[in-house]
C-alpha cells in the first residue's frame, strides 16, 4: 500500500495486538503506532488506523464513513432482500446501520427507554439477581470471579433489560449471545452457519415475547416503553423492536463481560482507590473512565468503511476499505493525560468518550455503568478483604479484546 515512509520497521512488529506482549503491556504499542502517523496502513488487516483524538472525534461527529459492515470491500455477499432468512433482516437491515435519517429517528424515539426512571426500574430488577449470585457463591476461600459472576452478568442484564420472562430463559439462553458472534469477521464458516439459526431462533422467541407484551404492556419495561414509542411515530415498527434488541444484545455482551473483568482487577491493584470508585454510583462512573484508561483493553477500536473513494488525513482511501479508529492509543499519552500512569478514580475526564461521541454515542452507556457499580459493590460488600489470588494469566484469542483466562480471588473472609 502506499505508505510513504521507506525503510520504517514493518508495522505488525510495531503494533500486534494478538501477542501476548501487548495483552501483558498494550502502552509501548500503542505510543508507537500514534507515533506513525495520523492515518496508518496496517497491512495484516488491510486496514486504516485512525489514531489522533480530534480526527477521530471528526469522524464520529460528522459520520462520512460507513458503519454498514456490508459496505467493507471483504465483508459476505450481500444476498437479494427475498432471500433474507430473520437473521439477514437483522443484520442487513439493522435500524442502527441504517441510512442516517432512519438512524437519528431510531436513536430520537427511542430516548424515552434510556431515561433515567426506566435505568432505575431495570436496575431493580437486576439487584435480586445479582444477590442470588452472590448468594449461591456463599463463603468460598477462593472463586473464580469470571466464572462465577461475569460470565453470568450480560444474560442477567439483557433478559431483564428487555423484559424477558424467566420462562423463556432456558430456551434462549442457548441462542441468544451467539448473535454477537455474527459481527464477527474472523469466525469460521461453520460457526457462522450455528450463529445464524442461533439468532433466528433468539428473533422467533423475541417475536412471541412481544406478542405477549402487547396483549398485557407492564410499566417501566424496556419493551413496554419501545411498544408505545412504536404507537405514538410512523417509521418506527415491530422490526425496529427486533433489531434494536438484537443490536443491545450485540453491543451490551461482550463489552459487559470484559468491563466487569477489568474493574475488578483495577480496583484490586490498587486497592487504596476502592472508597472512593464506590463511593457512589456516580463517583463509580468517572472510575470505570479511569478503569478503562489505566487498563487499556482494546485492540481494534472501532471499524467504519469507506462508501466511496476519498481522501482522508492526506492518505487516498478506496471505496470499501476499512478505516479503524483507535481512540485507546491516547490512554497513556503524556499529550492526553498528565501523569498517565497514575491510577487516579477521580481523574477529570474532559470530553469523556468512552463510550463514544456524536450520533452513535453508546445507547446502553447508563445501564452498563449502573449494573457494574451494582455489581461491583455487592463483591466488595460482601468480601471487604478480598485480593487477588494470582496475576491472571492473559487471554490473547479475543479478537477485539484483552481478557483474563480466568480470575481468581482469594476472599480473606
Ligand atoms: C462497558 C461497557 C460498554 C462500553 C465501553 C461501550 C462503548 C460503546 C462505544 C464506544 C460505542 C460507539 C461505537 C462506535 O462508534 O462504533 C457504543 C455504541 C453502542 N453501544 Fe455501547 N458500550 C458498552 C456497553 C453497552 C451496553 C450494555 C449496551 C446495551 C444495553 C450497549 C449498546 C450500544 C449500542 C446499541 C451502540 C450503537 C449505537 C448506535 O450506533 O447508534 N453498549 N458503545
Amino acid at each position: 500500500m502506499n505508505q510513504p515512509e521507506q525503510n520504517l520497521q514493518p508495522i505488525e512488529e510495531l503494533y500486534d495486538p494478538n501477542s501476548l506482549k501487548y495483552s501483558v503491556n498494550p502502552t509501548p504499542q500503542c505510543l508507537a503506532l500514534a507515533k506513525r502517523g495520523k492515518l496508518v496502513w496496517y497491512e495484516p488487516w488491510q486496514a486504516w488506523i485512525m489514531t489522533r483524538m480530534p480526527d477521530i472525534m471528526d469522524c464520529w461527529k460528522r459520520e462520512y464513513l460507513s458503519s454498514d459492515f456490508y459496505d467493507w470491500e471483504f465483508a459476505p455477499q450481500r444476498p437479494p432482500q427475498d432471500q433474507w432468512s430473520n437473521f439477514e433482516r437483522a443484520l442487513i437491515g439493522h435500524s442502527l446501520v441504517a441510512d442516517h435519517d432512519h438512524h437519528r429517528l431510531v436513536r430520537r424515539v427511542t430516548a424515552p427507554a434510556f431515561s433515567r426512571n426506566v435505568v432505575d426500574a431495570i436496575q431493580k430488577r437486576i439487584e435480586p439477581d445479582v444477590q442470588k449470585l452472590f448468594d449461591e457463591l456463599g463463603e468460598p476461600e477462593s472463586f473464580d470471579y469470571l466464572e462465577k459472576i461475569a460470565q453470568e452478568i450480560p444474560f442477567i442484564s439483557i433478559t431483564r433489560t428487555i423484559g424477558v420472562p424467566e420462562k423463556y430463559w432456558p430456551q434462549i439462553k442457548q441462542v441468544i449471545l451467539t448473535f454477537t458472534e455474527t459481527w464477527n469477521p474472523t469466525i469460521s464458516d461453520e460457526r457462522r452457519a450455528k450463529a445464524r439459526e442461533d439468532s433466528n431462533q433468539a428473533i422467533e422467541i423475541l417475536k412471541q415475547v412481544i406478542a405477549e407484551r402487547r396483549a398485557a404492556p407492564v410499566q417501566d419495561d424496556f419493551l413496554s416503553v419501545l411498544l408505545k414509542v412504536e404507537e405514538e411515530n410512523d417509521g418506527f415498527e415491530e422490526w425496529d423492536i427486533i433489531t434494536l434488541v438484537l443490536a443491545l444484545i450485540g453491543a451490551g455482551s461482550d463489552t459487559t463481560l470484559v468491563a466487569q473483568q477489568w474493574s475488578v482487577y483495577a480496583l484490586l491493584k490498587n486497592p487504596g482507590q476502592i472508597p472512593a470508585a464506590l463511593e457512589t454510583a456516580d463517583s463509580f462512573s468517572n472510575a470505570f473512565s479511569e478503569i478503562s484508561r489505566w487498563s487499556t483493553q482494546s485492540k481494534m477500536g472501532f471499524a467504519r468503511y469507506a462508501p466511496e473513494d476519498m481522501d482522508i488525513l492526506g492518505q487516498k482511501v478506496s471505496k470499501g476499505q476499512m478505516v479503524l479508529m483507535m481512540p485507546h492509543l491516547k490512554n497513556h499519552d503524556p499529550e492526553y493525560y498528565d501523569d498517565p500512569e497514575t491510577f487516579d478514580v477521580k481523574r477529570v475526564f474532559n470530553p469523556d468518550v468512552l463510550f463514544g461521541y456524536g450520533p452513535r454515542f453508546c445507547i446502553g452507556a447508563a445501564l452498563a455503568k449502573r449494573q457494574l457499580y451494582l455489581t461491583i459493590s455487592e463483591l466488595f460488600k460482601r468480601f471487604p478483604n478480598i485480593e487477588l489470588a494470582e496475576e491472571p494469566e492473559r487471554d490473547t484469542t479475543d479478537h477485539n479484546a484483552i481478557t483474563f483466562t480466568r480470575l481468581m480471588l482469594k476472599t480473606n473472609a
